[in-house]
C-alpha cells in the first residue's frame, strides 16, 4: 500500500465526515457534533494533503526540503493566528471575520490560477505534460478560477468593510450599474474564449482586473440590510473558488469539499431571501433592478416611555408573553437574565414564548445561539412563520434590542429600504415594550414607526441591566 493510496482513502473518510458535518449543523441538538465532524474531516484532509506534497505523488518527486519548511511556517502561523482570532472574536463580530476568511478563500484561489498559468501556459504548450487535446480546458480552468476567486476577494473585503460598519452600508448606486455588470460579463466570457485560443498573460492580467472590479462593485451595490445574504452568497462563491482550485491542482476532495460548500452556500442564500422577500437572481447579481430607496422623513409623533417597575407590573398581570430578540440583545449579552426572567415567569404560570426572526442579529441562528448558551428551552423558541399569527392573542411583547426585524414600514410603505421583508407582527399585541437605549435607528438604517404606536412604550438603557432591574422589582 503507497502513500497515495492511503491519501485517496483519507480523501474518501474527510469528503464523507464533511457532509456528515454539514447534516449535523442542520439542527441545533447535533450541531455540536456536526462541528467535531468538520474538524476532524480537516484534519484528515491536511495530513493527506501534506503527506503526499511531502513524498510526492506517484511518478512526481517531493518537496525540497526548503518547501517543507516554507509549509510548515504557513500552517503553524496559519493556525495560531486562526485560533487567535476565533478565541477573541465576538459573536456579534462572526458575520465580518466570516467574510474576511471567505476574502482569503478568493485570494487564495487566484493565486493557484496564476501559479498554474506560470506551471503550464507561460512554460509554452510544448513543454507541459498536459495532453494536447486538453490544453484548451486547462487554460479555461485558469482564468475561470481566477475570475470567480478575484470576484470573490474584492467582493468579500467590501462586505467586511460594510459589515464592520468601516465603510457605509447604503448601496451605491453608479449610473447604469446593471449595465456596467451585463457588459463585464460579457468582456469576461470575450476574454475567455480568446485565453482558450491563445493563452497570453495580457488576457489574464485583464480577466484578474475585471473580476477583481466587478466583485468591488457586486456587493457595494447591495444596501446593508441584505448583506446576510451577501454574506452567504460569498460562501458559496468562496466553495466554487475552492472547486476551480481542486480542478487545477488535481485534488478531488478540494473539488468536492467546494462543491459541498457552494451548494450550500447558494442553497442558504435562498433560503434568506425566500424569508426576507428579496428576489435570489436580483441579490446574486448586484442588486439587479432595485432602485435607490426615498429616504423617508416622516414624522411618526411622539413615544411614549415606561419604567422597569412599571414594565414588571403589567408582566405580572399577563398570562401570555411573546419575547423577540434582536442585535441589542447580543451586545447587552442580555440573555442570562433575559433566561432568568422567562424561568420566573413561567413558575408563575405565564405562557412565555420566544419569536425568532430569521435575519435577527447579524448572522443566521445567532439569537438561537445565545438562547441555547442561556439554557432556554428549545421548545418554547419558535420561528417566525410559527408565532406570526399568535401576536393578536398575546398580552405583552418585550422588543429585546430589535429594530428592523419588527418595522411595520416593512408591510405599509412600498418606499421604505425593508419594503416587502416579512417582519415579526408584534404591534398586534396589547402592549409592546421595546428595549433600547435610544431613538437610534437599526441596521438598515431606517426608522421604526412601531416605536410612536399607541400600545407600544420605551424602556431605554442597556438591555442586560433594565431586564436586571424587571427581574428585581417582580
Ligand atoms: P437592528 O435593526 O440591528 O437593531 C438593533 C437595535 O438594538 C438598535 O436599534 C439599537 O438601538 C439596539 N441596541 C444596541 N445595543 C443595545 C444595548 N446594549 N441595549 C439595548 N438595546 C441595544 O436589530 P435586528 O432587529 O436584530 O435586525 C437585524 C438587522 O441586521 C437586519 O436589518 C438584518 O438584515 C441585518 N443583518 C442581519 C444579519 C443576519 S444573517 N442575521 C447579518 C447582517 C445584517 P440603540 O442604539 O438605540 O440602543
Amino acid at each position: 500500500m503507497t502513500i497515495h493510496s492511503v491519501a485517496i482513502a483519507a480523501y474518501l473518510v474527510a469528503a464523507l465526515l464533511f457532509i456528515m458535518s454539514l447534516a449535523g449543523l442542520s439542527k441545533h441538538e447535533t450541531a455540536k457534533q456536526g462541528i467535531w465532524f468538520g474538524i476532524w474531516g480537516m484534519a484528515i484532509a491536511l495530513v493527506a494533503t501534506i503527506s503526499l506534497a511531502v513524498v510526492g505523488e506517484e511518478g512526481h518527486e517531493g518537496m525540497t526540503t526548503l518547501g517543507i519548511a516554507l509549509m510548515a511556517v504557513a500552517v503553524i502561523a496559519g493556525a495560531a493566528i486562526g485560533l487567535w482570532r476565533a478565541r477573541v472574536v465576538q459573536m456579534t463580530g462572526m458575520p465580518e471575520l466570516i467574510a474576511l476568511l471567505h476574502s482569503f478563500v478568493g485570494l487564495a484561489a487566484v493565486l493557484v490560477g496564476w501559479a498554474a498559468f506560470y506551471t503550464v501556459e507561460a512554460q509554452g504548450d510544448a513543454q507541459t505534460e498536459i495532453a494536447p487535446d486538453l490544453l484548451g480546458i486547462h487554460h479555461g480552468e485558469v482564468i475561470v478560477g481566477v475570475f470567480i476567486g478575484a470576484v470573490t476577494f474584492t467582493g468579500s473585503i467590501v462586505a467586511f468593510l460594510k459589515l464592520s460598519a468601516r465603510i457605509d452600508s447604503k448601496p451605491l448606486m453608479l449610473p447604469g450599474k446593471n449595465a456596467l455588470n451585463i457588459g463585464a460579463l460579457a468582456v469576461f466570457v470575450v476574454l475567455t474564449v480568446l485565453f482558450v485560443i491563445q493563452p497570453n498573460i495580457g488576457f489574464l492580467i485583464a480577466g484578474t482586473v475585471l473580476a477583481l472590479l466587478l466583485g468591488w462593485h457586486l456587493v457595494a451595490s447591495i444596501g446593508g440590510g441584505d448583506m446576510p445574504v451577501v454574506v452567504s452568497m460569498l460562501n458559496s462563491y468562496s466553495g466554487w473558488a475552492a472547486a476551480a482550485s481542486g480542478f487545477l491542482l488535481g485534488n478531488n476532495l478540494l473539488i468536492v469539499t467546494g462543491a459541498l460548500v457552494g451548494s450550500s452556500g447558494a442553497y442558504l442564500s435562498y433560503i434568506m431571501c425566500e424569508a426576507m422577500n428579496r428576489s435570489f437572481i436580483s441579490v446574486i447579481a448586484g442588486g439587479f433592478g432595485i432602485e435607490a430607496p426615498t429616504s423617508g422623513d416622516t414624522d411618526y409623533g411622539d413615544h411614549r416611555e415606561i419604567t422597569a417597575a412599571e414594565t414588571a407590573e403589567l408582566l405580572s398581570e399577563a398570562s401570555s408573553v411573546i419575547i423577540t430578540p434582536g442585535y441589542g440583545m447580543a451586545v447587552a449579552q442580555a440573555q442570562y437574565p433575559v433566561a432568568e426572567l422567562t424561568r420566573q415567569l413561567r413558575e408563575k404560570g405565564v405562557n412565555v414564548r420566544f419569536g425568532i426572526h430569521p435575519v435577527a442579529g447579524r448572522l443566521p441562528g445567532h439569537m438561537n445561539v445565545l438562547l441555547a448558551e442561556a439554557k432556554v428551552p428549545y421548545d418554547i423558541v419558535l420561528e417566525m412563520d410559527e408565532i406570526n399569527d399568535d401576536f393578536p392573542s398575546t398580552d405583552v411583547v418585550l422588543v429585546i434590542g430589535a429594530n428592523d426585524t419588527v418595522n411595520p414600514a416593512a408591510e405599509d410603505d412600498p418606499t421604505s429600504p425593508i419594503a416587502g421583508m416579512p417582519v415579526l407582527r408584534v404591534w398586534e399585541a396589547k402592549d409592546v415594550i421595546v428595549f433600547k437605549r435610544s431613538m437610534a435607528v437599526g441596521y438598515a438604517g431606517v426608522q421604526n414607526p412601531l416605536f410612536f404606536r399607541p400600545n407600544t412604550a420605551m424602556l431605554f438603557g442597556d438591555a442586560k441591566e433594565r431586564v436586571e432591574d424587571i427581574l428585581k422589582a417582580l
